[in-house]
């Protein structure tokens, strides 16, 4: 078997690796692919060096190889809190409000890819599957291409593919997705994104387009974009969920909610997670239902992200507004609604508290996939599943929705203050029954398409 060469902005190197809920999907993701089949993890350490070596730093864990580069302060202002956090970003989550167009950071984003390829090249041997990850790489399989990499390489996107009509606002849109067709295998999280993009293909760039097989012929080359939902590493998760910390996590949910329905939501605090939106969600609830502030409490985890940009510090300081608001307006001096956390957990922790709440509150205003709806399934008891109240917007909602009226999750829209409000009434008043069978089917599906499926579909595609 092929070695697998992956290539991420982020690598999650132990000794740095932050509390999982900070790191996102992606780097947990990774880690559990890459632990399995072995190889090479490459990326951004994180770090900031006036004068970074030419030298990627190399350390081996559990059999997975991972080589970081630090990066320049301007280089992260322009590629990583510029363009790609600042323009392709918000773009992506169809936020055309918060999108930047700077030419200094589309340069700036280019020179890091650059960069990447010259340093991750001479790591890569001939026979390696190369398999890029995400919105901060896309050119950088043409960026490899041009240095005469010939291996089998694919690219994995993480978070929505956003309609035509939004994507071409981006100048030099042709481009970017121009360099996408150099890699043979383009994955997305589901139907919704991949269609977006088929249809940009067809109609902007004019390529041939084959929408059954996903084949793109542009300009003599061919390359296959498909769906491949991405799991959680429902082993790993589980025995986690079997130590003592993550009971004990649980039981300091338990203990300090006494008779009240605790219910959860775990975002890095983005305003793609629709935090605020969702706080008004449950301020309706409040308003619709006052004599209910003593059954509910509702814990937010949100650990701080991209501190350095102006739209998170903005969500941030909205989102701490909002919860003073209804904790001062609806506190009692033995209780309080909202439990607005900041530090990040780890996932023993999360396993431990996802379990001790009966409600799962999962509404991101468009989410990619969100691997927290999976987790929350996951850790649920058989015996007494909690709810999973989630955003019909999250690419999670295709696999957890379920089929019909009564299955999966109750799917809300979580740009409606109304909706969520129904949402967590019904997921209040839900008999044992119901909740199992709405349970069942998404345990099944989390539990079967776990990220070593996910891992193995794709390579297996790459692979040819
Ligand atoms: C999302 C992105 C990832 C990213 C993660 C955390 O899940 O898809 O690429 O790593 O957020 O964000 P950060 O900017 O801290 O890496």
């Amino acid at each position: 078997m092929s070695r697998l060469v992956v290539i991420s902005n982020r690598v999650a190197v132990p000794k740095a690796r932050g509390a999982a809920g900070a790191q996102g999907g992606l780097a947990g993701a990774l880690n559990a692919a890459l632990k399995k089949t072995g190889g090479l993890w490459f990326g951004w350490s994180g770090e900031e060096a006036e004068k970074p070596s030419p030298e990627p730093t190399v350390g081996i864990y559990d059999g997975v190889t991972m080589a970081t580069i630090d990066l320049e302060p301007h280089d992260v202002d322009e590629y990583y809190n510029g363009y790609a956090n600042s323009t392709l970003w918000p773009l992506f989550h169809y936020r055309l409000d918060l999108t930047e167009y700077e030419r200094e950071t589309g340069r700036g984003y280019e020179r890091v890819n650059e960069l990447f390829a010259d340093r991750v090249t001479p790591l890569i041997e001939p026979d390696d599957l190369v398999w890029v990850h995400d919105y901060h790489l896309m050119p950088l399989g043409d960026g490899l291409r041009r240095r005469g990499v010939k291996n089998r390489m694919g690219f994995f996107l993480h978070i929505p593919w956003p309609p035509t009509r939004l994507f071409v606002s981006l100048p030099y849109h042709e481009r970017l997705v121009q360099s996408l067709l150099a890699y043979d295998l383009i994955g997305f999280q589901c139907d919704e994104w991949l269609e977006s993009f088929l249809h940009y293909c067809r109609k902007e760039l004019g390529a041939e387009v084959d929408t059954e097989s996903g084949r793109i012929t542009f300009e003599g080359r061919t390359t296959i974009a498909r769906a491949y939902p991405i799991g959680i590493d429902f082993e790993h998760f589980t025995a986690q969920g079997e130590t003592g910390e993550a009971r004990q996590a649980q039981q300091r949910v338990i203990s300090s909610t006494r008779r009240r329905t605790a219910m959860i939501g775990v975002d890095r605090l983005d305003y793609s997670k629709g935090l605020p939106e969702r706080i008004d969600g449950l301020g309706r609830f409040f308003d619709r239902y006052p004599e209910r502030v003593k059954d509910l409490v509702f814990i937010q985890i949100a650990p701080p992200s991209r501190a350095d940009i102006g739209s998170y510090k903005k969500i941030r300081a909205e989102l701490e507004q909002k919860t003073g608001q209804i904790n001062g307006a609806r506190s009692r001096i033995d209780l309080v609604p909202i439990r607005y956390v900041n530090q990040g957990h780890t996932t023993a922790e999360l396993y431990g508290v996802y379990r001790a709440c009966k409600i799962g509150l999962v509404t991101p205003l468009r989410d990619g996939m969100n691997l927290v709806a999976k987790e929350y399934v996951a850790a649920q008891d058989p015996e007494d599943p909690g709810v999973l109240i989630l955003s019909r917007f999250a690419g999670a909602a295709q696999q957890l929705g379920g089929k019909g009226e009564t299955e999966g999750a109750i799917l809300v829209n979580p740009h409606s203050p109304d909706d969520i409000a129904a949402g967590i009434r019904d997921a209040l008043e839900m008999p044992l029954e119901e909740r199992k069978a709405r349970w069942q089917p998404m345990f099944e599906c989390v539990r079967d398409e776990n990220v070593q499926r996910w891992t193995e579909n794709f390579t297996r595609d790459l692979a040819g």
